[in-house]
Formats: C-alpha cells, sequence, structure tokens
C-alpha cells in the first residue's frame, strides 16, 4: 500500500540547516525511506499514478526535505519514455565543474516549493560527483545537461540552499548570449 511522504515546505527552517554526513552503510530505517522516495519520485513521473496519489511530478528529493539533516540524496531519471534510473548518494561531492553554465529554460521546481517561482537559475554543464552508495561503496558519477542540474539542485539542499535564492532578484532571466539554456 503506498503513502506519500510528508515533504518540508520551504517555510520549515530545518530546509536552511547543513545538513550532517551520515555514517556507512545506512541503516535499515534510512534504506526504507529510500525506496519510499524512489517509489513516490517514479510514481510522481507516471501520469496515471501521479493522479491516483495526488503527486506534483519531481525528479529528485534530498533527506533534509523529509526533516532528516542527512547529507543523502536520492534522483529518478527519466531516461527514456517510461523508463527511469534511480541514483542514491550518501554524502555526495561535487569534485570538478565545467567552466560553461547553463539554465533549465522553464526554470526549477522543488518539491518543497509550493508555487511557480521564475527564473533561470545558473547550473554547471558538467560535474563530476563522488559519494558513496547506501552499502558504503564509493561511488564516483559524471553527468551532464538536466541530469547536473538536478544534482546540484539536491546537493544544495544539503547546505540549507534553495533554488530560488539562486534567481538573480533584478534580472531573473538570461539569453542566450549570456548562458545557454536548455
Ligand atoms: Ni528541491
Amino acid at each position: 500500500m503506498f503513502k506519500s511522504l510528508d515533504i518540508l515546505d520551504e517555510k520549515d527552517k530545518r530546509l536552511r540547516k547543513i545538513s550532517k554526513e551520515v555514517a556507512l552503510p545506512l541503516d535499515k530505517k534510512d534504506k526504507d525511506t529510500i525506496d519510499r522516495i524512489i517509489t513516490q519520485l517514479t510514481y510522481s513521473q507516471i501520469e496515471e499514478k501521479a493522479e491516483k496519489y495526488n503527486l506534483r511530478p519531481g525528479m529528485g528529493l534530498a533527506f533534509p526535505q523529509l526533516g532528516m539533516l542527512k547529507r543523502i540524496i536520492v534522483i529518478v531519471y527519466e531516461y527514456e519514455e517510461g523508463k527511469f534510473e534511480n541514483y542514491v548518494v550518501v554524502n555526495p561531492k561535487i569534485i570538478s565543474h565545467s567552466e560553461e553554465m547553463v539554465a533549465l529554460d522553464t526554470g526549477e521546481g522543488c518539491l518543497s516549493v509550493n508555487r511557480e517561482v521564475e527564473g533561470h537559475v545558473p547550473r554547471y554543464a558538467r560535474i563530476t560527483l563522488t559519494g558513496y552508495d547506501p552499502d558504503g561503496n564509493k561511488l564516483s558519477l559524471r553527468l551532464r545537461e538536466e541530469l547536473a542540474v538536478a544534482f546540484q539542485h539536491e546537493v544544495d539542499h544539503l547546505n540549507g540552499i534553495l533554488f530560488f535564492d539562486k534567481i538573480d532578484k533584478k534580472k531573473p532571466f538570461f539569453t542566450e548570449d549570456e548562458i545557454r539554456l536548455i
């Protein structure tokens, strides 16, 4: 039986805290939470399930969004119609990035932000991220484009940063000459 997660709203101060590194391997409780996140993010991207369970579409979630100040992020990426790849990274670190920046043309959204926020969020076009899987095995991921953006958005959550913090209030939109819009 599916029961949706309680996701904190942007006004909750816990979203502004720095989350703590986690000891590995993860315990069963954290692994169960990860499974629930994966299920919910997957369902949220399948129209029929999203409607049935009243889920707002989202591809990523970080533990602090559930009130748990742990450095764990989950991304469920639809790489092909109806096909999903799951990424779980514990204690993630962006160890290098491109000089090139990109921004999602439609702007970003967040499951903790229940309103439309207009504006381009500048992100690195490519990143290399290291961390651990839930069993404590070392991971190294090279990510680009939308996936790179999604990972940067989630890592920001671990540092108390929300996407709209990075939108320039005076000039919220870039032109194609200033940044590559994807
Ligand atoms: Ni978010």
